[in-house]
């Protein structure tokens, strides 16, 4: 392809002895989808070689360990610490090389992070860090003095054994056609552990001042020089930043890269934080784009090497700028491909528009699959992990297909549904489609979310699926239709407490409306402004509309409680987005984010409950211990979510063959839903049944088939 609007991304650049075709770079993202033994399998080779044929031009392979026995950084990451590996690691390197993408893996000692083992575990010192938001974290015990958790520091003789094991590694990928290796000095793993003044508190030759902290890095480097020989270009990923007291700061970052280049490395892969303080390491939500790019400028502006500079890069827009601008010379981007392999190519053909965009959700990347030992999903690309959303044809009979609910798993089913030949309608009872989405996209540092419904949005309309807005079906108008997948969502609770007509009362969907004027999707002008609420607020729930409508009034500067039945708020988050959010309800930010915090620290209030809401605003609690207090408030919000089964229970009930699809069916969360969807729609075919479970099956015979 000659033309492009992205000159400079789409332009080849060298690193050491091998030349990339342009400057899009997968960072290491370890996808946990390996054999037990480390070794590669179909479904580490797919998911690589879409980014490949995606048009990616560097693939770094995520972490692989070179010592299953004392580290793996997921339970199933890649091995590189025996030649039986080799045969497999040369399949996975050649995919990539058969669609021009050049190759690199990242090899990794967990140390004190590791997912397996779980216990003793080998680090720079014995200090035992709780970090509930790793990989390492244990989701067995509670706490890491329940489980027992020991870490020790390694002895001498152990860690030359471990400069030596990486070398056998990067050694056992240059014979398996690698282009080059790439050391993990990054987020506290084992690497990181020596290099940062934070964790290492040894006082041998491998502790103490930048030099020696920098000893376990350059000796592994001179090992694999040694082992590999000149030609085998090695690059090094660490933190241009850690955000703790006494951690590597840029200046110091600076003066590592300078060493590094010095030593012979051929690139330098500029990450971010250490699992201690995780925002700035798995950048959530809250992080504008390229808010760490500040990072690589400054390396690049001191050495002569290729420097790779990542976190939150989606747009490729911005990519061009940053490039254009010289502030770096690849943009890394990690979920960015997990979410949508074809990144580079749907650029550099001016179809931007078509880039699924990553939300930095981590539920599906990282809380539902890493985090919790399993391999890899993603929210809102459903064919990550799993193969049968990347071979589906077309089904064997056309089927006139209903979703009632335009919401993401509803849209996802009608998209699925109708790359397979069905003849989809959507009814939405709004005027609008995206569902939930439209809330929580209100709220400031969550606009990403909005990304995604805009992405369905696009195909919808690109699919020809048609919509009926304003539109609830009868049983009856659903008559002709071979599906029904209900998709309506959740309903706020009411409870049955005194004073909850009360006008003071209102739900977080009245809280978070969207009333973004000229929108694409809203051709009609203005919408609906949200429910106007006074200075003190009380939030009564615990699950997203709960938080959402927190973060949002707090951030307008009011007084905000939060009543959670639980001894906790929030338990179920996603830790990073957690961590943040705590931060911020205390009045502070997430690490390395600046802009308007709260003017006032949210109040959470535990164990507790509303038992009667008082025309002038007083409000009567009982926590857990039977203890009554009251609180003077201008409005409630009204935040917990039920199953709405009311319509599908209709439709069943009428003989129509109807299935569920997210927070009806439970309460969940975006993956859920578009999961649900995605699975629905692609069983839809001939036989189309409902089994004992109300879920559609395929090719069996039923009895309750109108
Ligand atoms: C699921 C997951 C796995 C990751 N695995 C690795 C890894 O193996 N090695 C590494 O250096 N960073 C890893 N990271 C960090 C990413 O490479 C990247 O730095 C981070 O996600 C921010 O960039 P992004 O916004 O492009 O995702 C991982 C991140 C996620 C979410």
């Amino acid at each position: 392809m000659s033309q492009t609007s992205y000159p400079h991304l789409f332009s080849p650049i060298r690193i050491g002895n091998f030349e990339v075709p342009n400057r899009v770079c997968h960072v290491p993202t370890d996808i946990s989808s390996a054999n037990p033994d480390g070794s590669v399998n179909q479904r580490v080779i797919t998911y690589y070689e879409q980014v490949a044929k995606g048009g990616c031009g560097f693939i770094i392979v995520g972490a692989s360990t070179p010592d299953k026995a004392t580290g793996r950084p997921t339970v199933t990451c890649v091995a590189v610490d025996e030649d039986p590996l080799i045969p497999g690691l040369a399949s996975l390197a050649e995919a990539m090389h058969r669609h021009g993408a050049k190759c690199s893996l990242e090899i990794q000692h967990p140390g004190r992070q590791a997912a397996w083992p779980r216990h003793d575990l080998i680090s720079a010192t014995d200090q035992v860090a709780n970090l509930p938001a790793s990989a390492g974290h244990e989701v067995v015990y509670a706490s890491a003095e329940a489980k027992g958790k020991s870490i020790r520091a390694m002895s001498i003789e152990e860690i030359y054994d471990l400069i030596d094991k990486f070398a056998e590694g990067a050694w056992r990928l240059q014979q398996a056609g690698f282009d080059s290796v790439e050391l993990h000095a990054a987020h506290g793993y084992m690497i990181a552990q020596f290099m940062s003044a934070y964790v290492n508190k040894r006082n041998d030759r491998f502790g103490g001042n930048f030099l020696s902290r920098m000893r376990l890095p350059l000796e592994i480097i001179h090992a694999i020089q040694r082992k590999c020989g000149p030609d085998f270009p090695i690059g090094i990923r660490y933190s241009g930043e850690e955000y703790v007291e006494g951690g590597r700061v840029l200046e110091e970052t600076v003066r590592a890269a300078r060493l590094f280049e010095e030593h012979g490395l051929a690139f330098l892969d500029i990450s971010a934080g250490i699992f201690e303080a995780p925002g700035p390491l798995m950048d959530p939500m809250y992080y504008p784009q390229g808010w760490n790019t500040y990072t690589a400028e400054e390396v690049k502006k001191n050495v002569k090497i290729p420097v790779i500079t990542s976190h939150t890069l989606r747009d490729p827009d911005y990519c061009e700028k940053i490039l254009a601008e010289g502030r770096t010379d690849l943009v890394g981007l990690a979920r960015q491909m997990v979410a949508d392999p074809y990144w580079a190519n749907k650029a550099r053909a001016g179809r931007k528009e078509e880039i699924r965009k990553c939300i930095s959700c981590l539920v599906g990347c990282w809380q539902e699959s890493l985090m919790i030992k399993r391999d890899m999903r993603c929210s809102i690309n459903p064919a990550v992990g799993d193969e049968r959303f990347l071979h589906f044809g077309p089904a064997a009979e056309k089927l006139k297909v209903a979703v009632v609910g335009g919401g993401p798993g509803g849209m996802e089913a009608a998209r699925i549904a109708t790359l397979r030949g069905h003849k989809v309608t959507i009814f939405e009872k709004s005027e609008e489609l995206g569902g939930a989405i439209l809330y929580c996209c209100t709220v400031h540092g969550k606009s990403k979310m909005r990304w995604y419904a805009d992405w369905q949005r696009r195909q919808v309309a690109r699919l020809g699926v048609e919509v009926e807005y304003k539109s609830v079906p009868t049983p009856e108008e659903l008559k002709g239709f071979d599906a029904v997948l209900v998709a309506t969502g959740a309903a706020v609770k009411r409870p049955d407490i005194r004073g909850i007509d009360s006008r003071r009362v209102c739900t977080f969907q009245d809280v978070l409306r969207c009333k973004m004027k000229n929108c694409e999707y809203w051709p009609k002008g203005g919408k609906a402004e949200p429910a106007a609420v006074g200075d003190t607020v009380l939030v009564w729930g615990d699950y997203f509309g709960a938080a959402d409508a927190v973060e949002k009034l707090a951030y307008e500067g009011k007084k905000v409680y939060v009543v959670t039945p639980h001894r906790e708020f929030a338990s179920w988050m996603e830790p990073v987005h957690k961590d943040v959010m705590v931060k911020r309800f205390a009045g502070g930010n997430g690490e390395a984010l600046s802009g308007k915090t709260f003017a006032h620290p949210v109040t959470v209030i535990p164990d507790s409950s509303l038992l009667e809401i008082k025309e002038d605003g007083e409000v009567i609690l009982i926590d857990g211990s039977f203890q009554r207090s009251a609180l003077k408030v201008d409005n409630v919000v009204l935040a917990d979510v039920v199953a709405d089964e009311a319509l599908f229970r209709k439709y069943a009930e009428a003989g129509l063959t109807a299935a569920r699809i997210g927070d009806v069916k439970q309460v969940r969360n975006l993956r859920g839903a578009v999961t649900d969807g995605a699975n629905l729609g692609l069983v839809l075919d001939r036989d189309l049944g409902l089994n004992a479970n109300q879920a559609l099956i395929a090719d069996l015979p039923t009895e309750n088939r109108p």
